[in-house]
């Protein structure tokens, strides 16, 4: 893994654990988070508007898309078992669930006004060719927005969090599962989350992505108590002149 990707076979590690956590996802999102992950999705999701055609990549079982109020909501998802689930736990509308990766979008070009990754573009394979993508798909002046982990430059602050990550994550995570399935998850359910966590995730790394892939106005904010980031970029409209 690196900061720009991983190989199909690192990546086929990170979508299978995410399949195995899948049940316990969001009572460990909220333990290891401190009852914050909610909160930041649904700070996040404000950003959608009421007539907005809204893109989610990544949408796993779909904790983020629950909380987005727009026309249309794309799900994309890789996994055919968390698309399954996704099914189960939202309604019909205005969902539409598609399998795939944001490598490749299945949509036209300028076809949707916001584009979400919520804590998933760490997990991309190949991070640049899905910038691409995300922008080819977006209307001119839509915008995109990539929510992830906080992960500050080197300071006290990134200190704690690291530990937090690497030595507390894997115990509240052991914790959240149920008991019947701690065995089968024998290690750390949340071992990939440390790895990807280590590999990327920096904001200032995603800001120079965005802007070589011919994003505007790009910046990144903190969500509540900062544990999480926001950042944001938005595609150009076209010169007229
Ligand atoms: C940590 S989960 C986030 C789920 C949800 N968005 C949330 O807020 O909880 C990351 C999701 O990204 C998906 N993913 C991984 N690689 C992807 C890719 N290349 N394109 C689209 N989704 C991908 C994974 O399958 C997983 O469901």
């Amino acid at each position: 893994m690196n900061h720009s990707g991983m190989t199909s076979s690192e990546w086929l590690e990170v979508i299978e654990a995410m399949e195995e956590v899948a049940p316990y996802y969001d009572r460990v999102n909220q333990l290891i988070t401190l009852g914050m992950a909610e909160r930041w999705r649904a700070e996040v999701a404000t950003q959608a508007d009421e007539e907005d055609v809204v893109l989610e990549v990544g949408s796993g079982p779909g904790t983020f898309a629950r909380h987005l109020r727009a026309r249309r909501v794309y799900c994309l998802e890789p996994s055919g078992s968390l698309i399954r689930m996704s099914r189960d736990g939202l309604p019909d509308e205005p969902y539409e669930l598609i399998r795939g990766v944001g490598e490749r979008v299945p949509l036209a070009s300028g076809s949707v006004d916001k584009v979400f990754c919520s804590f998933s573009f760490r997990d991309f394979r190949d991070r640049d060719a899905g910038a691409s993508e995300m922008l080819r798909v977006l209307r001119e002046g839509g915008e995109l927005f990539i929510a992830d982990v906080a992960k500050p430059p080197p300071s006290p602050m990134a200190k704690l969090l690291e530990m937090h990550v690497r030595h507390i994550v894997p115990v509240m995570a052991r914790v959240a599962v149920h008991q019947s399935a701690r065995k089968r998850l024998s290690k750390d359910p949340y071992r990939k989350f440390a790895e990807t966590y280590d590999a990327f995730g920096f904001t200032s790394f995603y800001e120079r992505l965005l802007r070589s892939k011919g994003f505007d106005d790009v910046s990144t904010k903190p969500l509540r108590l900062g544990g999480a980031t926001l950042t944001r970029g938005k595609k150009p409209w076209k010169s007229t002149s």
